[in-house]
């Protein structure tokens, strides 16, 4: 197991990642000094599968665990959640000292973390994410929050977990569509930070589709690297933190298009990294080997790069409401090339219009 920091000064904290790193879950809680109840958030899917253990590995602490379960899915990460949850943890009596833990995906990560963070106005958190989103991304860095029919991700707040532990074998069940959209997630890391990374999603996409743990360490291990590197930085986005958006800018509105249903987030964030690729080409900022090379990979792990129906007039409005643009402005994350990114504000609405075009083709083989 090995343990990497996200360097926050006195709000600092360990990403224990390795095959079999939940059994560090009772050194961790002693660490934080836990005591009483423990509350283990988690969902309809990954309950079943994981919170007896994490249960036992609680009450091995000499802690109390008490289990609050959602249900699965996007749609139900929604305010309601926030009230339901904290009634349970009012009901079992947790305090201002108590720990609540998120086990689970992305959806069970940021809910319990904004339950932990509204809880007598915060309470600490530990992340054990369960995919490969929620391990190489969201379980790092603090954006906590739920969705309004309005749009996503616009109730929440930065609240840093006090823990992080990855356990790759928690995979292990994971549905292959759910583990290539989390690795479209790995390829954008590559992309905008570092081009061995991105080589070797190139060459190990076998292994890697396999869940072979041996392949898998290496891209989740340097993924939370990149990802801890810029939130410490840039905690609350106000610039370098905006690179992760690689893909997202566009992304975001073909998920809203297409009501949150039709793509996963990281199918989303594929095609968006394609039509960044196709950007960048129009501003002369990359060539059409760049452009095939990202293309390929995405399209080496089952991942989409076209969407023929795309509705792109809708696409680019649905992008100027998303909650990233600023007075209607928008900032696209574009490479320079592979391993390097850069922001622009001056796309125009051509530009923007072109590279979603590039976007609207039948997939190769259709
Ligand atoms: P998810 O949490 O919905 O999980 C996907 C599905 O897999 C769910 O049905 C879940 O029950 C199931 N599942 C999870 N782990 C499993 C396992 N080990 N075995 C079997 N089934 C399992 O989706 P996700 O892709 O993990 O996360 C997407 C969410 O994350 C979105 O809401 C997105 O906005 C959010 N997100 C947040 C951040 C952040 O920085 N906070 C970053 C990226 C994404
Ligand atoms: N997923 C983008 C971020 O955490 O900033």
């Amino acid at each position: 197991m090995k343990t990497l920091t996200v360097a926050l000064g006195d709000r600092s904290y360990p990403i224990r990642v390795g095959a079999g790193a939940l059994d560090a879950l009772p050194e961790a809680l002693s660490r934080l000094e836990a005591k009483g109840s423990v509350a283990v958030c988690t969902d309809s899917n990954v309950g079943p599968l994981y919170a007896q253990r994490v249960n036992e590995l609680i009450a091995d602490a000499g802690l109390r665990p008490v289990t609050c379960v959602m249900h699965a899915g996007e749609a139900n990460k929604r305010l309601a959640r926030i009230d339901e949850f904290c009634g349970q943890f009012l009901a079992e009596g947790l305090d201002r000292s108590s720990i609540v833990v998120a086990l689970g995906g992305g959806v069970v990560g940021d809910v319990a973390g904004f339950a932990a963070a509204c809880y007598m106005r915060g309470v600490r958190f530990v992340q054990i994410p369960t995919t490969i989103v929620a391990q190489v991304d969201s379980s790092v860095g603090g954006k906590t929050g739920v969705n309004h029919p309005l749009g996503k991700n616009t109730i929440g707040a930065f609240h840093q977990p006090s823990e992080v532990i990855i356990d790759l074998t928690l995979l292990d069940t994971l549905p292959d569509r759910e583990l290539k959209a989390g690795l479209a997630e790995v390829i954008k890391h590559g992309v905008i930070a570092d081009e061995a990374l991105f080589a070797y999603m190139e060459t190990h996409r076998d292994a890697i589709l396999s869940k072979d743990l041996e392949a898998l360490i290496y891209p989740i291990e340097r993924s939370c690297e990149i990802k801890a590197e810029v939130v410490a930085a840039d905690e609350r986005e106000q610039g370098l933190r905006a690179n992760l958006n690689y893909g997202h800018t566009f992304g975001h509105g073909i998920e809203a298009v297409s009501d949150y249903t039709r793509f996963l987030h990281g199918e989303a964030v594929a095609l968006g990294m394609h039509a960044a690729g196709a950007l960048a080409q129009e501003l002369g900022l990359v060539d059409t080997a760049f452009v095939e090379r990202q293309q390929a990979c995405i399209e080496a792990y089952g991942l989409p790069t076209s969407w023929s129906e795309l509705p792109v007039d809708a696409t680019l409005e649905a992008m100027r409401r998303d909650k990233k643009a600023r007075a209607g402005t928008l900032k696209f994350i574009v490479a320079d090339r592979m391993g390097h990114v850069t922001h622009r504000t001056d796309i125009t609405e051509e530009q923007a219009r072109a590279a979603l075009s590039a976007l609207c083709r039948e997939p190769a083989g259709a």
